[in-house]
């Protein structure tokens, strides 16, 4: 069996210490190959660039079956977007997409930057904030929320269905144990819901209005509702939070981006790329396949690295770097092929509404100790205390806070 002559490791990716910073980790497995085998997990780690592109591109081997890093949540995801493959998949896809594709998300762009800018004004006049609760949690939960149409009484409770939604994904050890009760209280409410439940004309509405027309059967409508509401929240706000981390500790960029915005873009996608704020999902392959000249059998769980293909020195120079001039556009952070990111539009104009009313009314950040959020698959922070501004006016977010 080639398996005997195929990379290996012995590696837990998802223990506190590597998951605080997992990059030498991702280096140490880069170098070993471009699948390596882990045998804690007995599951293979794509952690190259060329690789997880290779796998993400091939649904066909590659199945969105295996999506969870464990059995139990994979047979909970049968039905979902995320874990279903082509031909079932884009008939789900679909529903989506209407909402979701740049054509519908352009016509937000001027709300969305409005609200961030009055958002970051209010926290500039405060002074000192929590980068994260107060504004990459609290800015998501402001236009997403409303978009989907979810009755209020779920705000309490959606942040942590929302992480434990991504925990779950991982290996089943104590922390995606712990998630399962949140995923499941999170299902249950979902199927309460009726189509007059949620707000008229939003983007959840219209998942019923699907099934009712009869383009989706009536069972995956909650499914969907999930997607939207997990996969819309936690990711944005961690890219948000990775935001204002980055640039606080790295001036030089901020002053770029300050200096002139039409780097925002740009500057997105660098923040995506040196933090995925996605580290890992999983696949299960279908028949035996070769990645980069190693055999993996057939019915095999496999791990996507996107924050690690994200990082490899094949792909960009110096990936160790923060350097928005770089825009790397191929990033790897909204996935790519069948299933890349069907919310990248609206993530983008999010995270660029945020740095751009940011750059429009702060010079620097002071900031406290920042607190890491340990969740299997998810990297971002649990907390950023902003002790201070230095406001450097150039006139109010709320003035210059368009695209
Ligand atoms: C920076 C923010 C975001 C990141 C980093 C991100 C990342 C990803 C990634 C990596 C995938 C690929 C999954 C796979 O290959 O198995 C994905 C899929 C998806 N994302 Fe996002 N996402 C973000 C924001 C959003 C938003 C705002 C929404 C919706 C409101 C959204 C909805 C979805 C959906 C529905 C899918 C499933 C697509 C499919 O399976 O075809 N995402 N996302």
């Amino acid at each position: 069996m080639t398996l005997t002559h195929a990379p290996q490791s012995d590696v837990d990716l998802f223990t506190d210490d590597i998951l605080m910073d997992p990059y030498p980790a991702y280096r140490d497995l880069r170098d070993r190959g471009g699948a390596v085998h882990l045998g804690q997990l007995d599951a293979w780690a794509l952690p190259r660039y060329a690789t997880v592109r290779q796998a993400l591109g091939d649904w066909e081997t590659f199945s969105s079956s295996g999506v969870a890093l464990n059995d139990t949540v994979n047979q909970m995801l049968v039905g979902t977007v995320l874990a279903a493959d082509p031909p079932e998949h884009d008939t789900l896809r679909a529903v989506l997409s209407d909402r979701l594709g740049p054509r519908a998300v352009r016509p937000l762009h001027t709300d969305i930057a409005h609200r961030a800018a009055l958002l970051v004004d209010e926290l500039v006049e405060r002074g000192s904030f929590d980068a994260v609760t107060d504004l990459a949690v609290a800015f998501p939960f402001s236009v997403v929320f409303d978009l989907i149409g979810l009755p209020d009484e779920a705000r309490p409770n959606m942040l942590r269905w929302a992480d434990a939604t991504f925990t779950v994904l991982g290996p089943m050890n104590a922390r995606a144990a712990d998630g399962l009760g949140s995923l499941g209280e999170m299902f249950h409410w979902l199927g309460t819901l009726q189509a007059a439940d949620l707000k008229e004309g939003s983007m959840g509405r219209d998942i019923f209005r699907a099934a009712d027309d009869g383009r989706i059967r009536h069972e995956s409508c909650i499914p969907l509702l999930s997607a939207y509401a997990a996969a819309g929240l936690d990711t944005t706000i961690n890219a948000i939070a990775n935001a204002v981390h980055l640039f606080a500790t790295h001036a030089d960029q901020w002053d770029l981006v300050r200096a002139d915005t039409t780097l925002v873009p740009g500057a997105v996608n660098e923040v995506l790329r040196y933090d995925a704020p996605v580290q890992v999902f999983g696949r299960r392959t279908t028949t035996d396949s070769d990645v980069d000249g190693v055999h993996i059998p057939a019915d095999s769980q496999v791990l996507l690295l996107f924050g690690s293909g994200n990082r490899d020195e094949r792909q960009y120079p110096d990936p160790d770097r923060f350097d928005i001039t770089r825009n790397p556009v191929d990033h790897l952070s909204f996935g790519y092929g069948t299933h890349a990111c069907a919310g990248q539009a609206l993530a983008r104009v999010e995270a660029q509404s945020v740095i751009t009313a940011l750059a429009a009314r702060v010079s620097r950040f002071d900031i406290g100790s920042p607190v890491r959020h340990l969740n299997n698959c998810v990297r971002g922070l649990e907390s950023l205390p902003i002790t201070g501004l230095d406001p450097g006016r150039v006139g109010t977010a709320g003035a210059s806070g368009s695209l």
